[in-house]
């Protein structure tokens, strides 16, 4: 079928990777004109495992996706015309729409009769009736440029398909989902949307080598409801796993007081399957492009109708103030911050990818630096990403965790990438000038890492 992506950012391109590695024809829209020649040069503009490789695939395969900027070459091939562009966070907590705006005004002016306008954004509820009306005023400026001066006839429909890949694993997630939802207002169109996730549903192709399907896995489930279930479907999950990091994260603090492990805790927890075990991993709590810009858009949404949604405003606050308690352990055991070499281990918000959007990193450097320490980060992929958005934060970066501890006061693990959680900690500890060591991800043995000599401090295992 032919599908045309609006955004090649880390859902964009993903999507489109996938739709074309399983047989579709894609075409590529992009306002960014650097990162569609780097597309067209063969190179990835994002660092995402597997991404190039089942793009290598879909070029072997002749399937490989047009990349362009030229909105009419790419919107008008497409019966399904994909929106994934960004939708970042105003200063208010409302998303910014301009983005979408001008997405759907250029699918209302080239795209072919039939087509139906899938968003794959995450957009406030009620964004389907507001894309249909933008398409349709798109449509409308037709006229200036048809010779008969009268408003071209264009039948086309809104749909919602919410996306819930994650970064790092967003291939592995792409084409073996917990779920695939539909929101369309119409039959014909849940039908001609289920028959595009075809081979996806029934996993009727050949699973890539370095991207196997998981043991077990038969079908996915496909979810379909109205449009706006399905917008709300995606608002519902990121503050629910949300909420359940800060539920976790406000045990670990109780677990500080009282003199227990979070760890055990959230294990003996998470083995009811009620609760399940996944999103229960205490320390400086969520970052990232979502978690935060869904929840404060979810409770945008709720005020415009008088309603205070008082348990999302309180995940919201319990993960902020995460941050805040890394400075506090570090000042309770140095006293003195000023002067002092402190380490990042990890600058991305999360490990496998090169995202800095509301990374933990940049809050915990910057009251660091403001107190007076000296600090330093190295991070596998992310720091060419940090230095580009934050030219002024003055850190000091390292390539790897070895030499950026020597002649450290103290260590604080942040993001926790594989090469970080199993570090050779008695030569950290030896070429350390102090032995503080903050577990800001909870992935060391308390025991151990004291048995060898370090201070540690983990986020709700603070037993002494
Ligand atoms: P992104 O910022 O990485 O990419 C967006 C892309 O859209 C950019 O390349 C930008 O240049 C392009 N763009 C903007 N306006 C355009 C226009 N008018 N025409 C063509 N291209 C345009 O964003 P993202 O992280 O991929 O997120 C996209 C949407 O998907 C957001 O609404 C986000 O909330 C949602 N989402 C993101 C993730 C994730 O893991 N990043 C997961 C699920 C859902
Ligand atoms: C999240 C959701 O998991 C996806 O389903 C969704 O599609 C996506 O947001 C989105 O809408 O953008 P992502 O932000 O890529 O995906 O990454 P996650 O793995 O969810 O991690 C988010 C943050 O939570 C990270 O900073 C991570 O370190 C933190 N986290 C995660 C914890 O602190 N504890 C946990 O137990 C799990």
């Amino acid at each position: 079928m032919k599908v045309s992506v609006i955004g090649t950012g880390y859902v964009g391109l993903v999507t489109a990777t996938c739709f074309a590695f399983l047989g579709h024809d894609v075409a590529c829209l992009d306002i960014n004109e650097k990162r569609i020649d780097l597309l067209n040069s063969g190179k990835v503009p994002i660092y995402e495992p597997y991404l190039e490789e089942l793009l290598e695939i879909c070029k072997k395969n002749n399937k490989f996706p047009k990349f362009s900027t030229n909105a009419q070459e790419v919107i008008s091939q497409g019966e399904f015309v994909f929106i994934a562009v960004g939708t970042p966070p105003l200063p208010n907590g409302e998303p910014n729409l301009s983005y979408l705006q001008s997405a759907a005004l250029s699918i209302g002016k080239y795209m072919q009769d039939g087509a139906i306008v899938v968003n794959k954004s995450t957009v406030p509820v009620g964004s389907g009736n507001w894309v249909a009306m933008l398409v349709e005023n798109g449509v409308k400026e037709r006229v200036s440029t048809s010779s008969s001066n009268t408003i071209p006839k264009v039948k086309f429909s809104v749909a919602s398909n919410p996306e819930f890949l994650r970064e790092g694993s967003a291939i592995s997630d792409s084409l073996y989902p917990d779920r695939i939802v539909l929101g369309c207002d119409n039959q014909e169109d849940t039908l001609r949307l289920k028959s595009l996730y075809n081979e996806l549903t029934e996993q009727v192709f050949t699973a890539p080598e370095f991207c196997p399907r998981p043991a077990g896995y038969k079908k996915v489930e496909l979810i379909t409801t109205d449009i706006t279930s399905a917008e709300m479907i995606k608002y519902s999950a990121n503050s629910f796993l949300a909420l359940k990091i800060s539920f976790a994260n406000q045990i670990a603090n109780i677990c500080d007081y009282v003199g227990a492990d979070v760890n055990e805790v959230m294990r003996g927890i998470g083995a009811d399957s009620r609760i399940g075990a996944k999103f229960l991993n205490a320390g400086i709590g969520w970052g990232g492009s979502c978690f935060g810009k869904d929840v404060e858009a979810l409770i945008s949404i709720a005020r415009d109708y008088g309603y205070e949604p008082e348990i999302l405003k309180s995940a919201r606050d319990v993960n902020y103030k995460q941050r805040d308690l890394v400075i506090k352990r570090l000042q309770e055991k140095l006293k003195i911050l000023k002067g002092k070499k402190i380490g990042l281990l990890g600058l991305a918000f999360k490990p496998n990818t090169d995202d800095m959007r509301d990374a933990p990193s940049i809050d915990i450097a910057n009251a660091l630096i403001k107190s007076g320490a000296q600090v330093r980060a190295c991070d596998p992929i992310a720091i060419e990403h940090c230095q580009h958005e934050n030219p002024d934060l003055a850190l000091e970066y390292y390539q790897e965790p070895y030499s950026m501890a020597d002649g450290l006061d103290a260590l604080v693990l942040v993001t926790e990438w594989q090469e970080y959680t199993n570090l050779d900690m008695q030569k950290i500890l030896d070429l350390m000038v102090g032995d503080l060591f903050v577990d800001g991800r909870n992935q060391y043995s308390p025991a151990k890492l004291s048995e060898l000599g370090f201070t540690y401090v983990g986020m709700g295992r603070n037993a002494d």
